[in-house]
């Protein structure tokens, strides 16, 4: 029947012009990023893409996980941080965090667990010290991901309206204010990836792309609705290949066309 489902739904996405491939990997969280992409299950076991299936990687449960420059980080049920260090996930002290983010130039990025945009600046990023210093942004937000042309959240008020980190760069992660990005649109999850392009999904499940991103103009200039045939949970990009999850657990990997930068 689970099958069946698939089928049909791969049958829409593809006549709808999109063209994707469904896994039946049961992930309720996944990130791409730096070539690689991890999730993990309802369980909390963690995954890891090879290329051709989600493979178990052993060692610790999680209930969030990120992958990117700035290494391979995971959240546990009890907000506990922990970093993969050689083949083995450690321990981070000094916060505890609810979502977080390996995509930043070099630095890892999240939300904690007072709803604070955080990052780690450069060198406790990426020593293999366990014990580091987060720095804290001012604002109540539910999601802030990075990437290689700034950070973006959503703010934790009703209207889960999406804002733009100014002046971030490796050396000082925290940045110095926030610009709401034009479109006022309602988003409940938004990642940037290593290459900057910037994907978000609405309440709806709906997912979009953040068109005209450059340098010059890091928060771009509309968000495109790429009107897949699903409802979508979550979606993470990189290198051309789009990963989106929806509710029940079913990975679509997809191809876009386009980098949505300029
Ligand atoms: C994930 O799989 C890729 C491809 O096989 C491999 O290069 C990478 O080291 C793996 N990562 C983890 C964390 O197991
Ligand atoms: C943005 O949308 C919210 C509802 O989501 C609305 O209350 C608000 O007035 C809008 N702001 C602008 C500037 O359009």
């Amino acid at each position: 029947m689970l099958r069946f489902i698939c089928l049909s739904l791969l049958g829409a996405i593809v006549s709808a012009g999109h063209s994707c491939t469904p896994f039946l990997a049961s992930l309720v969280q996944l990130d791409a990023g730096d070539g690689m992409v991890l999730g993990v299950s309802e369980s909390g076991h963690v995954f890891n893409w090879t290329g051709n299936d989600f493979l178990l990687v052993p060692g610790q449960q999680l209930a969030h996980v990120t992958v990117g420059p700035a290494g391979i980080w995971g959240v546990g049920k009890d907000n506990v941080v922990y970093k993969l260090l050689g083949n083995q996930w450690k321990t981070i002290t000094g916060g505890t965090l609810k979502q977080a983010d390996a995509g930043g130039n070099t630095f890892l990025s999240g939300v904690n667990t007072k709803n604070n945009a955080v990052c780690l600046n450069w060198g406790f990023t990426t020593s293999k010290y366990t014990a580091v210093s987060f720095s804290t942004m001012d604002g109540s937000f539910i999601y802030y991901s990075c990437g290689l042309l700034g950070c973006w959240a959503l703010s934790s008020d009703s209207n889960n309206n999406v804002f733009y980190r100014q002046n971030v760069d490796e050396m000082d992660c925290q940045g110095n204010s926030w610009i709401q990005v034009n479109g006022n649109m309602t988003m409940t999850k938004i990642e940037a990836g290593t290459d900057g392009s910037v994907f978000g999904v609405d309440s709806g499940g709906n997912l979009y792309r953040r068109l005209g991103i450059s340098r010059n103009n890091p928060t771009g200039t509309r968000w495109h609705p790429l009107n897949y045939p699903l409802y979508i949970s979550h979606a993470t990009y990189d290198s051309g290949t789009l990963w989106c999850l929806t509710p029940n657990g079913v990975v679509f990997r997809c191809q876009v066309s386009g980098s949505g930068l300029v």
